[in-house]
C-alpha cells in the first residue's frame, strides 16, 4: 500500500517508468507505443519525467504542446476513445500504487482532465 506522496524528481522518474512498464504490457495500447508509434524510449522517457515535473511543481521544465502531438500522432494511426480511457486507467493505477497524497491526487486529476481535452479536440474533428 503506498504511503508516500510524490516530492522529488525520483518519484516522478519512478511513476513514469512503472507507468510505461505497464503501458508496454497492455493488450489495447502496447503496441501502439512499441510497434505502431515505435517510441525512442530514451527520447521520450526524459521528457516525460520533465513534462509531470512541470505539472505537478511548476518547475518550467516543459514547454512542448501535447495536444499537437497526438493530433500529428492521430493522422498516423487514428486513435480512438478507449485507447485514451485505457491510457488513463493505467495511469491512476499506478500512482495509486505507488503514492498517496496531495500531489498523487494531482497527478491523477492532471492525467484525467488532459486526455478528455485530447478526446475533445482530437477525435471529435478533423479540421480543428
Ligand atoms: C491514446 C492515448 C495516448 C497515446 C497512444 C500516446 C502516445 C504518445 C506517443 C507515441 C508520443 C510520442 C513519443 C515520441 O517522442 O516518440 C507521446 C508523447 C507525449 N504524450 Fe502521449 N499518448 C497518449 C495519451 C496521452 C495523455 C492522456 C497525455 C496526458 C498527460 C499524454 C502526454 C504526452 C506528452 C506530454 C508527450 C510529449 C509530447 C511532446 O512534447 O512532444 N499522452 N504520446
Amino acid at each position: 500500500m503506498a504511503q508516500m506522496d510524490i516530492s522529488t524528481r525520483e518519484d516522478i522518474v519512478l511513476l513514469v517508468d512503472s507507468f510505461y512498464e505497464k503501458v508496454k504490457r497492455d493488450e489495447l495500447i502496447g503496441s501502439l507505443f512499441t510497434t505502431v508509434f515505435n517510441v525512442n524510449w530514451g527520447r521520450h522517457l526524459p521528457v516525460m519525467y520533465d513534462f509531470w515535473q512541470n505539472m505537478l511543481f511548476y518547475t518550467g521544465s516543459y514547454s512542448g504542446n501535447p495536444l499537437e502531438s497526438h493530433r500529428r500522432l492521430h493522422q498516423v494511426f487514428p486513435l480512438k476513445e478507449e485507447h485514451f480511457n485505457r491510457w488513463v486507467v493505467l495511469f491512476t493505477e499506478t500512482v495509486d500504487e505507488l503514492f498517496k497524497g496531495e500531489r498523487a491526487l494531482l497527478a491523477k486529476q492532471r492525467a484525467l482532465s488532459i486526455a478528455a481535452v485530447m478526446k475533445i479536440k482530437i477525435l471529435n474533428t478533423s479540421t480543428n
